[in-house]
């Protein structure tokens, strides 16, 4: 390999590759750019003449003038007729760069665990998706890989409400679905449009969206408020006396106590709707996974004209799939999409043709039911390790998805446990993120089993059992 080093003074070694398929000439550009915007040459140094940098590399003149003036153009170097080419003398990205945040220590290494709201990432289905993705790639006609309608790829909204239909009751048409990234993205959506129509006060159930949801989800809200969950789901009557005219719920599966809306409050919940000229939103986030019985179906399905249903593949597939949905009430179905419009343009199309092919195959079914097995056994598991180490310790909102809530004894402190589990490494999480009062509450954890295994679970449990009883 044939190099050339340039004379810049020792610390700037402008090095040439002869034999590199990358230009002489951009090499020169490049090697100059970094020394200036890494502070090795400092605003107002001189640079040696074309003919003495050319003379020096062995290069042409001309390329050097090329180089140098391109420089100019980009305002990296300044030169004045009769004078020497000078760096800029405005500074360049930080002569030093700035300095980096410490690296955090690295996570200790768990023997379990119990994290809510992710599910079981090690199962992502890589293979369908790797199939969907090239079937996305390989249909996709020429004039869909433009910017098109922002509600979403007509075929993904057509699949997608006849699926909701099908698995969830919905009342669901692909002219009232709009396709966004996800939960956070869909109800930032809605809240937006009710918004527009004056709706101020929206409430929020409580105990509810925790900490790290609390960013995109209460606080995206203008005018918050909370009202409680009791055992029979969100508190109907705590709601009409709070004055909010829209309400955030998770109807198939509390987030996070686990209970089912129960069947007279769903007709309360409706009711209040009408009486108020309010609005439900219905964040359907694991209904896929319900393991008593058949799960019911969305609130959208008897009264499509106040619920927003908004759903995802977060856990159905994973977070970093970034796709959701809104299905909207017809009369405001517009104006979510031009919401979204607004937003981004709309989702990305290849990602929306693969999860329609996922759908129309039958693969993202056959997924679920797969998982749908995996969760069992792991609650299975958790009940058994409970009763087996802790017996005592009462499990409640087991019906579906991939999280309970264990009630430890009376006066028990949910932080010390939570702290005294993380030094056996077990990774335990309390209640207490999950409530808008940090005030005195029953102490209970909440136990997520997407990302840990029977075995886990079982050791997981062993490990605190003492803690818990
Ligand atoms: C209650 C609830 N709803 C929805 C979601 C999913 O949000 P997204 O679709 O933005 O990933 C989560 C994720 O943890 C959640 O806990």
């Amino acid at each position: 390999m044939a190099i050339q080093w340039s004379g810049l003074g020792p610390e700037l070694l402008l090095r040439l590759v002869r034999d590199s398929e990358q230009p002489l000439r951009s090499q020169l550009e490049t090697g100059l750019r970094d020394a200036i915007r890494d502070g090795r040459l400092q605003p107002g140094e001189r640079l040696p003449s074309s003919r003495e940098l050319a003379r020096e590399l062995e290069v042409s003149r001309g390329l050097v003038q090329e180089c140098y003036g391109q420089l100019l153009s980009e305002g990296y170097l300044d030169s004045h007729v009769g004078s020497a080419t000078r760096v800029a003398a405005r500074a360049y990205p930080a002569a030093s760069p700035a300095p980096r945040p410490p690296k955090a220590a690295p996570a200790p290494r768990l023997i379990a665990d119990f994290r809510s709201g992710v599910p079981d990432l090690a199962s992502f289905p890589r293979g369908d998706w790797v199939w969907a993705m090239r079937e996305a790639c390989r249909e996709v006609a020429t004039a869909e890989l433009d910017y098109g309608d922002p509600r979403g790829s007509e075929a993904l909204r057509e699949v997608l409400a006849g699926y909701l239909r099908r698995v969830r009751a919905a009342a669901a048409g692909p002219e009232d679905l709009i396709v966004c990234t996800g939960f956070a993205q869909g109800l930032n959506l809605v809240l937006q449009v009710l918004s527009q129509l004056g709706v101020g006060r929206v409430a929020f159930e409580d105990p509810g969206y925790g900490d790290d949801e609390t960013s995109t989800s209460v606080r995206s809200a203008a005018q918050p408020v909370r009202v409680p969950v009791d055992e029979l789901g969100v508190d109907v009557a705590a709601l009409a006396a709070s004055g909010a005219r829209a309400v955030v719920v998770t109807p198939a599966h509390q987030s996070p106590t686990g209970v089912v809306l129960a069947a007279a409050r769903r007709h309360e919940l409706v009711e209040w709707a009408s009486r108020h000229d309010g609005y439900i939103v219905e964040d359907d986030y694991d209904s896929e996974f319900r393991y008593d019985r058949e799960p019911v179906g969305v609130l959208q399905g008897i009264a499509p004209d106040r619920v927003f249903t908004v759903g995802t593949v977060s856990k159905a597939l994973a977070p970093s799939i970034r796709l959701g949905w809104v299905l909207a009430p017809p009369a405001l179905s517009g104006a979510v999409a031009e919401a979204k419009l607004l937003s981004d343009r709309g989702t990305s199309g290849l990602d929306q043709l693969a999860l329609a092919a996922l759908l129309r195959s039958g693969r993202y079914d056959r997924h679920l039911r797969k998982m749908r097995g995996v969760y069992a056994r792991r609650r299975a598991a958790l009940i058994e390790a409970l009763e087996r180490h802790a017996p005592g310790v009462r499990l409640t909102g087991l019906a579906a998805g991939f999280h309970a809530v264990a009630h430890l004894p009376e006066g028990a402190d949910e932080d010390a446990v939570v702290a005294d589990a993380l030094r056996r490494s077990v990774g335990l999480y309390g209640m207490a993120p999950f409530r808008a009062a940090r005030v005195p509450a029953p102490p209970q954890l909440v136990l997520g089993f997407g990302l840990t295994g029977e075995r886990a679970i079982e050791a997981g449990i062993a490990a605190v059992a003492d803690l818990l009883r």
